[in-house]
């Protein structure tokens, strides 16, 4: 039997991130259902700002397509997705513009896995409006995004110290998210 593999980052590096922590609680929820999930940092994957000349000049950066195959590597991806004024944050944005320039070697970075998305931030919506643009940008890049998305409010008081999520009410929209996209992904790796 093919191995199945998710995927879980966030688009923040800073320390203490509500969204890596959400990633990680997502990344623990898949673990506990006997799922294959993995947690990246983006941080262990830097990328200068995309300028088409550096492009040009120097090629793709490895980190680009380091991430770009271990995408395709995967049946599922989740991303955590800080706000910034109400769109996600350059780091992710970056990341996945660099993403898109990497000649696709057969398995599609953004067309393999199934995404799923969801956000945390200090305030009441949760940094929910990044989502929008978010699912945006992924579905523009030919990605499948499941419908179900969690939107974590008021993350200073969101997770307890082993990292799971306080409120009964957000803990059950992200078993609902992680269901839906382990449901979805095998299905569609069913069909492949
Ligand atoms: C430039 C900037 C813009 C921000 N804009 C928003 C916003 O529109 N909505 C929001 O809920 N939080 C906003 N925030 C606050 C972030 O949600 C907060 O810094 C959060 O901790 C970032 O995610 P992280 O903890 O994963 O790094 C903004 C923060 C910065 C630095």
């Amino acid at each position: 039997m093919q191995t199945f593999r998710l995927l879980c980052l966030a688009g923040s590096t800073r320390t203490d991130s509500y969204n890596y922590a959400l990633a990680g609680t997502m990344a623990k929820q898949l673990s506990l259902t006997g799922i294959n999930a993995t947690l990246i940092s983006l941080e262990d994957y830097p990328l200068p700002l995309f300028n088409a000349d550096d492009e040009t000049e120097k090629g793709l950066p490895d980190n680009a397509v380091r991430l770009s195959k271990l995408l395709a590597q995967h049946d599922g991806v989740f991303i955590a997705s800080p706000e910034y004024n109400a769109s996600l944050t350059p780091l992710l944005k970056n990341t996945l513009d660099w993403i898109s320039r990497v000649p696709s070697d057969g398995r599609d970075p953004f067309n393999t896995p199934v995404f799923a998305i969801g956000s945390a931030s200090p305030g009441k919506l949760g940094g929910m409006r990044s989502l929008a643009h978010l699912r945006q940008i992924l579905v523009a890049l030919g990605a499948i995004v499941i419908p179900e998305q969690i939107s974590i409010g008021s993350a200073g008081n969101a997770f307890d110290d082993k990292g799971d999520l306080t409120g009964d009410r957000e803990a059950a929209f992200l078993n609902n998210c992680a269901s839906k996209l382990v449901q979805t992904a095998q299905r569609l790796k069913s069909l492949a």
